[in-house]
């Protein structure tokens, strides 16, 4: 059966802790009382929840995830993290995808996983046996019934409970659920954390197919920053360790950057309305600005039914726009150059020779959204360098690609160098032009103070080239469906 619900994108967001010591930024740390609000969760998590509860009383923490790799297509064009999971715990380095809604890793007896990696990191099989923690989880389990939000059918008592993901690339990745302890850094000062640890059910994954299989670019998994209930922000929530809010900040410039869950209170972003029941991070583009102008555009580009709209999506390298959009505003950004002689380099980038400053002789393009929030795109966030003056255009046509011809994809060509907040209890997302070295200011709810959470230039810190080879991969990943 096809379940759109759960059409995912490709985010990269790597971590790379150790590999790069002295990592990166420190979140801040943040401590709440509960509040009544999440007392109505669904049965199902009930368990978990109380369980944690009972444990760990009344807390909610800010959690760092260190962050390391850069979006430059060209380059690395990836960002990832690590997490700890077991007991003892271990470490696994994993993509964080906000576009899809679980964690998984790969596990031991798992057939095609990638047994090394170019990324520089020593890979890893979690094994559930090996893990005093670790148990499976089976499909008569309320996570399982949630999940498929049906019992699932052929299930008989004490068997696992399956899961299968395809991402927008056509890499799939199918496992079991399993439920174990992870472990994180819990932002306890100034750039300081400690350690927490919550039970999470995460993938198992047993078979993998297309990138996530052998590859220069394997990691141990992926962590989705979805909305689902599924997922480890979602969870953590539920067993009222973290507010569902997370940020980041992708240093487009030094590599690495912020990737943190909790309140954020420094810088004040102004925000706009998430499009309510979708899947992803939708949001309601208003208008298009480029050099000045307004785009004059069919009206159903901004609709926001499912399969059209704008999504905010920063596991996507690039941005890809309906023909209807594309089409005017390359138009526009190339009027002033109508001399230029574009190339397609790699099969799939329309490149130029431009020895001018691009800042100068390019326009800004800025989208308009709901709430007066506008995100402003600068000549160097599109367009980037492949050779000494051959620039190369990160505007992408969606018009040849998939059925979500009407989407309107924006990924950390849009994303870097701002800071980015999902607050996913009043169900809105804001933005701001930042520095990622500044560092983000989180505050802890019990003492009132304000932390300091730091980035880190891992980029620099860490030899990463081997990676070009793999980054182009990920451009591709645009408009997925996905198939359970
Ligand atoms: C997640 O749980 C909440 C609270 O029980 C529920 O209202 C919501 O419908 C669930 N969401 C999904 C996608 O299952
Ligand atoms: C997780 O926390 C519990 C209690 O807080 C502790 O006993 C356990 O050792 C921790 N697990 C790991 C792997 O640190
Ligand atoms: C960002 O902030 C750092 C630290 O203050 C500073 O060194 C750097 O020049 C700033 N970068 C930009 C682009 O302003």
């Amino acid at each position: 059966m096809m379940d759109l619900r759960r059409g995912r994108l490709l985010l990269v967001v790597f971590v790379l802790h150790q590999l790069c010591l002295a990592s990166v930024f420190v979140s801040a740390n943040v401590v709440f009382k509960v509040q009544h609000k999440f007392a109505g969760r669904e049965k199902s998590w009930a368990a978990l929840r109380a369980h944690d509860a009972r444990r760990h009383g009344r807390i909610l923490s800010a959690i760092d995830l260190p962050l390391g790799g850069n979006g430059h297509p060209t380059d690395t064009a990836l960002y990832f993290a690590k997490i700890g999971i077991g007991t003892p715990s271990k470490d696994y380095y994993v993509q964080v995808d906000t576009g899809s809604d679980i964690l998984w890793v790969n596990c031991a007896g798992c057939d095609n996983c990638p047994k090394k990696s170019d990324i520089g990191i020593e890979l890893r099989l979690y094994d559930p046996k090996g893990s005093s923690s670790g148990e499976v989880v089976t499909c008569e389990e309320d996570f399982c019934t949630t999940y498929f939000e049906t019992p699932l059918s052929g299930c008989k008592v004490g068997t696992v409970c399956p899961y299968r993901v395809t991402y927008g690339d056509g890499s799939s990745t199918m496992g079991y659920f399993v439920k174990d302890n992870v472990q994180l850094d819990r932002v306890s000062g100034n750039r300081q954390t400690t350690s927490m640890n919550g039970t999470i059910v995460f993938g198992c994954g047993a078979k993998q197919s297309g990138q996530l299989g052998s590859s220069s670019t394997a990691l141990d998994g992926l962590l989705g920053f979805g909305q689902a209930n599924s997922s480890m922000i979602s969870q953590l929530a539920s067993a009222r360790k973290v507010k569902k809010m997370f940020a980041h900040c992708l240093d487009g410039i030094n590599g690495g950057g912020i990737f943190a869950i909790g309140e954020v209170v420094q810088p004040k972003l102004n925000s706009t309305p998430l499009v309510p029941n979708q899947a992803h991070y939708n949001v309601i583009m208003k208008a298009i600005e480029v050099g000045g102008d307004v785009l004059q555009l069919p009206t159903d580009v901004f609709d926001t039914e499912a399969g059209k709209g704008t999504i905010i999506d920063s596991g996507t390298t690039l941005a890809y726009l309906p023909q209807e959009v594309f089409t005017p505003l390359m138009t526009k950004v190339m009027a002033l150059h109508p001399d230029l002689e574009l190339q397609t380099v790699e099969q799939q980038f329309t490149c130029f020779q431009y020895s001018g400053k691009v800042d100068d002789g390019f326009p800004d393009v800025i989208f308009h959204f709901e709430n007066s929030l506008s995100l402003k795109v600068y000549p160097h966030d599109y367009l980037f360098q492949i050779r000494n003056d051959v620039w190369c255009i990160g505007w992408q046509n969606n018009g040849m690609q998939s059925n979500d011809k009407k989407l309107t994809l924006l990924g950390d060509l849009a994303l870097s160098n701002k800071l980015v907040l999902y607050d996913l209890e009043k169900q809105t997302i804001g933005w701001a032009e930042y520095n990622c070295s500044l560092g983000i200011k989180v505050k802890d709810e019990q003492s009132g103070d304000v932390y300091l959470v730091g980035a880190h230039d891992l980029s620099s810190a860490c030899s990463l080239n081997a990676w070009r080879t793999l980054t182009l991969l990920l451009l591709m990943a645009m408009l997925l469906n996905f198939i359970y």
